[in-house]
């Protein structure tokens, strides 16, 4: 099967020396990346920059910095079975970006303002594009009300499981090596794993999206 992972933060440009990002190691995205190889599948990873050594010399790497590349980047990988959006995607980015770095004088006084845009949503143009046979699978990492806003994705990204994680339990989360998370079925299902290796979720993971896959297939 042909499998299309995100992972990694973004960097959103503010001037040729300064950007917004995230705390997003991307070891999540690359441990599935390894979970589909080894069952024998194609992986095309698009990376956000990281600092993981280069994976298993199978896995198809394409190394993004911002949000809008890697955007680009899945535009061009459609034709996956499944798709795994393990990337923490900036929300926003600078609307404008400075040719030189910024200096003080040019941006006022004490306070200074940045104007944000919106990025492109990924998982949700993947959800619109996708076809019948195609699993999708997004996280979400929540700090209240998880499972309510969790399940909201799920719907209003048309992915068929979101896997969640709360920034609530201990050892979960950005930088671990483990995490704590909640697989949420399309069908309101909900099945809440145990605190374990990042690579063992990997695994949990990449077996439930192919038999999603299958069950798609059989109708
Ligand atoms: N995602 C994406 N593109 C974006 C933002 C998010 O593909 N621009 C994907 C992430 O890779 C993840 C899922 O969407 O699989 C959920 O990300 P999250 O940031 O939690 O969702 P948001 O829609 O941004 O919701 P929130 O308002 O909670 O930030």
């Amino acid at each position: 099967m042909k499998v299309l992972i995100t992972a990694g933060p973004t960097h959103e440009a503010i001037d040729p020396v300064r950007f917004i990002a995230n705390k997003s190691s991307g070891k999540m995205g690359y441990s599935l990346a390894h979970a589909f190889v080894s069952l024998g599948h194609e992986v095309v990873l698009i990376s956000g920059p990281v600092h993981i050594p280069l994976p298993d010399k199978r896995i198809q790497v394409v190394s993004v910095m911002s949000a809008r590349e890697m955007y680009l980047a899945a535009m061009d990988h459609l034709g996956y079975d499944i798709a795994v959006m393990a990337a923490a995607v900036a929300d926003y980015r600078p609307k404008l970006v400075w040719d030189s770095k910024m200096k003080k004088p040019l941006y006022g006084g004490e306070t200074m303002y940045l104007e944000l845009e919106k990025t492109e949503d990924i998982l949700a143009s993947l959800g619109e594009r996708k076809h019948a046979s195609q699993v999708i699978i997004g996280f979400a990492l929540e700090s209240d009300r998880g499972m309510e806003s969790a399940r909201q994705k799920l719907v209003r990204k048309n992915a068929d499981a979101i896997v969640l994680n709360s920034l609530l339990d201990q050892g979960a989360g950005f930088g671990h090596d483990t995490n704590v998370v909640s697989i949420l079925l399309a069908n309101g299902t909900t099945e809440k794993l145990p605190l374990m290796a990042k690579t063992e979720i990997a695994n949990i993971l990449a077996n439930k999206a192919c038999d999603l896959w299958q069950q798609k297939q059989a109708g």
